[in-house]
């Protein structure tokens, strides 16, 4: 590792990982309710109380992770050490606590009851992350200022004050209901469907000219084109959120248009991804760090682009809206987008930040297939239950709590990915965090013996 101000990514990514675990823990919880709905005594710990917490703790730790992957990556980008590797740590330290207080607040009942599903925290806990932010991006950029300024490192700035830009609409609640969705939709969607993207395909770029030796100049041009497709089609793309929640009718089209193009950036992803492999000549040793990258293309592609398309268009939409189908999109995209380009950094960084040299490839090479495959039969499970439910609901028109009955089938399936998921975790925490018996030769020359 060359400069030592990256260290402090190696916090980000224990405190990412943690809450990664609190996150399957309480999705395990979520769906064994599902199957077993007096498993867990409602006193005790209600279903939204589950659910809120599986997808903050979502949020907060790929957000923690992209904190993460910044930091790692910066100094190499500026050719520089970071602004203030203090700041970054007390930044991390404020982050986490905030978290852990939204979480013990909402098993106690506390949250920010508006109906606003991911932006349930409370008022003080959303100031607390835009103070959070405002650290993290003034640092960030004082970095950039002061070294090196690539595409990358310009693309990931833009992403990021991105994120923190419309996160700011989450202080916006109107009364009027219509409305209020229409702003819960500019965090929502224009944070995955725009901003975000555009920090998943920097970090990306970064990972292939590490990991694949290719030239710097073939990537940008790439990277211009992704970046510039994802904001085309993705903010108009809002209008797939717009159809039936009062807003006028020419949304139906604006949305079916907009929201069909968008599985194009992601499209591209996937060729860029495997075009530079093609042309880069070098041989990592980290051959998992170059598998997860690709199967985060990959996934990412089905997860938003094929699963985000079967429902985008209004017709499709209007028997599939709300559905099991809407689950079975969000795991897949969720996880190939920003859970996969997550576990890629780590993977990549972790090794270095340890001084180690890339242990445990067999091992992190099985939790990537079991992980993902965990994923996968989840979603699956979730699409036969999307497909039943809008058929026999919006179809036929039968009542809903008849139609949940002849599901259960599906619930266990998905029951059943989890528990492969969660086994992918622990393989995969165990790959990365536990010392692994390198090969003598590696022994020798890695940091730690010398
Ligand atoms: C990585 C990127 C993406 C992520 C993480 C993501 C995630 C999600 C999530 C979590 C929801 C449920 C929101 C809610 O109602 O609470 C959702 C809804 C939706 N997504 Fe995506 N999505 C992504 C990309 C896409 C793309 C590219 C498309 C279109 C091609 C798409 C189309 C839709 C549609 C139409 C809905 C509304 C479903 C409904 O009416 O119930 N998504 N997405
Ligand atoms: C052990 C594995 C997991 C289980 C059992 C699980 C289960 C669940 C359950 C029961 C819900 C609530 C669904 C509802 O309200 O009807 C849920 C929601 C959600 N989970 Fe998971 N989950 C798991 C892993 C993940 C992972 C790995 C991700 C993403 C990286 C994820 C992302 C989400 C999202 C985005 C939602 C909200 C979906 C929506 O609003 O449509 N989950 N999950
Ligand atoms: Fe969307």
């Amino acid at each position: 590792m060359k400069y030592q101000s990256q260290q402090v990514a190696k916090l980000y990514f224990y405190g990412a990982m943690l809450i990664f675990s609190l996150q399957i823990v309480f999705g395990l919880l979520g769906a064994t309710v599902y199957v077993a709905p007096t498993s867990i005594p409602v006193g005790l710990l209600p279903f939204n109380v589950i659910r809120m917490i599986h997808t903050n703790a979502l949020i907060v730790w790929l957000l923690m992770g992209f904190f993460g992957s910044t930091y790692f990556l910066l100094p190499e980008e500026t050719e520089n050490e970071l602004y203030s590797p203090f700041l970054a740590k007390l930044q991390f330290w404020l982050f986490l606590i905030a978290a852990v207080i939204a979480v013990v607040g909402y098993l106690f009942g506390y949250s920010a009851n508006e109906g606003r599903s991911y932006l349930e925290q409370p008022i003080v806990i959303k100031i607390g992350i835009v103070i959070v932010a405002l650290m993290f991006l003034f640092n960030c950029t004082m970095t950039v200022l002061r070294g090196r300024k690539t595409v990358i490192t310009n693309i990931l700035l833009l992403g990021l004050w991105g994120v923190a830009i419309f996160f700011l609409f989450a202080f916006y609640v109107p009364d009027n209901v219509v409305i209020d969705k229409m702003f819960w939709w500019w965090v929502v969607h224009l944070w995955v469907e725009g901003v975000w993207e555009l920090v998943m395909a920097a970090i990306l770029a970064f990972l292939l000219i590490k990991l694949t030796g290719v030239d710097r100049e073939i990537i940008e041009k790439w990277l211009y084109v992704i970046v510039g497709l994802a904001l085309f089609t993705g903010i108009l793309g809002t209008g797939h959120h717009y159809y039936w929640i009062g807003t006028p009718k020419y949304w139906q089209g604006i949305g079916s248009i907009f929201g069909a193009l968008e599985p194009l950036p992601f499209l591209m992803i996937v060729v860029f991804s495997f075009s530079m492999v093609r042309k880069g000549g070098r041989d990592h040793p980290n051959r998992a760090a170059l598998l997860w990258s690709l199967g985060c293309a990959v996934m990412a592609f089905l997860g938003a682009g094929v699963w985000g398309f079967a429902h985008t268009l209004s017709v499709v939409n209007f028997y599939t809206h709300g559905t099991q189908f809407t689950a079975a999109h969000g795991h897949l995209a969720f996880y190939g987008a920003y859970a996969m380009i997550n576990l890629a950094m780590i993977t990549y960084a972790m090794p270095q930040l340890l001084g180690r040299p890339p242990y445990n490839q067999t091992l992190n090479i099985w939790s990537f297939w079991i992980l993902t495959l965990g994923v996968v039969a989840m979603t699956l499970a979730l699409t036969g239950a999307g497909i039943t439910q809008s058929y026999l609901e919006r179809g036929l028109g039968e009542a809903y709590m008849d139609v949940q009955q002849q599901m259960t089938l599906w619930y266990w399936a998905r029951l059943g990915g989890g528990v492969m998921v969660t086994l992918g975790l622990v393989l995969y925490l165990i790959a990365v965090f536990v010392p692994g018996r390198a090969p003598i030769s590696n022994r020798l020359d890695s940091p730690a013996t010398k």
